[in-house]
């Protein structure tokens, strides 16, 4: 979902840097052939995540749900010389088509996909992280952040993208509706928890930043 109405939405592209080219085609690519394209970060979002990447600098990236590499790429570009973004998916149809992207990227030794469920895999990942970047189900969001919390670097973040759920976090809550009740109870942490200092931002689907204290 996007906030604005389309021409806003149009004109805050136009003004953002332009999309690189290897995305253009792998967004194309993604729509041509890949079920639930609206899944992948996309122009505006992908280039918010390269710019607080350069801002930040990292050393070490995981991403959970990679979906076709969209938003690992864009992640990558902040990426130190030496440093390594590790992203998570649970779909085995897609390393292929990552694969082939990263690879005809500048960070294709620096990316390391890893399949199966975040929940089991991320306590199995050595390093301790600058950047989370948490884009799954949306039913383990707190989990993810309970498992990673501790090994975020005082200073590194977390952003957790579909925060608002296209509104639906403002709409009458259904008790069956599991999405977006984990989806409010998990913004209620990010804002109550003394470890992170956080800010919601209403970019695309909501994209919230919280920073280790
Ligand atoms: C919204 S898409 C990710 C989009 C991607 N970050 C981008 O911006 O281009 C969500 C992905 O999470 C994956 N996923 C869902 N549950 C998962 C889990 N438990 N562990 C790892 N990946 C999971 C799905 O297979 C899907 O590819």
């Amino acid at each position: 979902m996007n906030l604005f109405p389309d021409h806003l939405d149009h004109y805050i592209t136009i003004n953002s840097e332009n999309e690189p080219a290897l995305l253009q085609q792998l967004s194309r690519e993604t729509h041509q052939k890949i079920l639930q394209p609206r899944m992948l970060s996309g122009h505006y979002q992908g280039r918010v995540l390269s710019m607080i990447s350069k801002l930040v600098t990292p050393k070490y990236i995981l991403e959970i749900g990679t979906y076709t590499g969209y938003s690992a790429l864009c992640l990558a570009e902040g990426l130190q010389k030496d440093g390594e973004l590790h992203t998570i998916d649970t779909n085995e149809e897609l390393v292929d088509f990552q694969r082939r992207y990263f690879n005809e990227s500048n960070f294709g030794n620096q990316i390391h996909q890893h399949l199966g469920n975040a929940l089991e895999l991320i306590p199995q990942l050595k390093p301790n992280f600058d950047i989370v970047f948490i884009d799954a189900d949306k039913e383990n969001y707190s989990n993810y952040f309970h498992l990673i919390i501790d090994r975020l670097k005082a200073g590194g973040i977390i952003l957790s993208d579909n925060v608002l759920w296209s509104g639906k976090v403002l709409e009458p809550l259904k008790k069956d509706d599991v999405s977006t009740n984990a989806i409010i109870a998990y913004n209620k942490l990010l804002k109550n928890d003394d470890r992170v200092e956080t800010v919601m931002l209403p970019i695309r689907d909501g994209l919230t930043i919280s920073r280790k204290k």
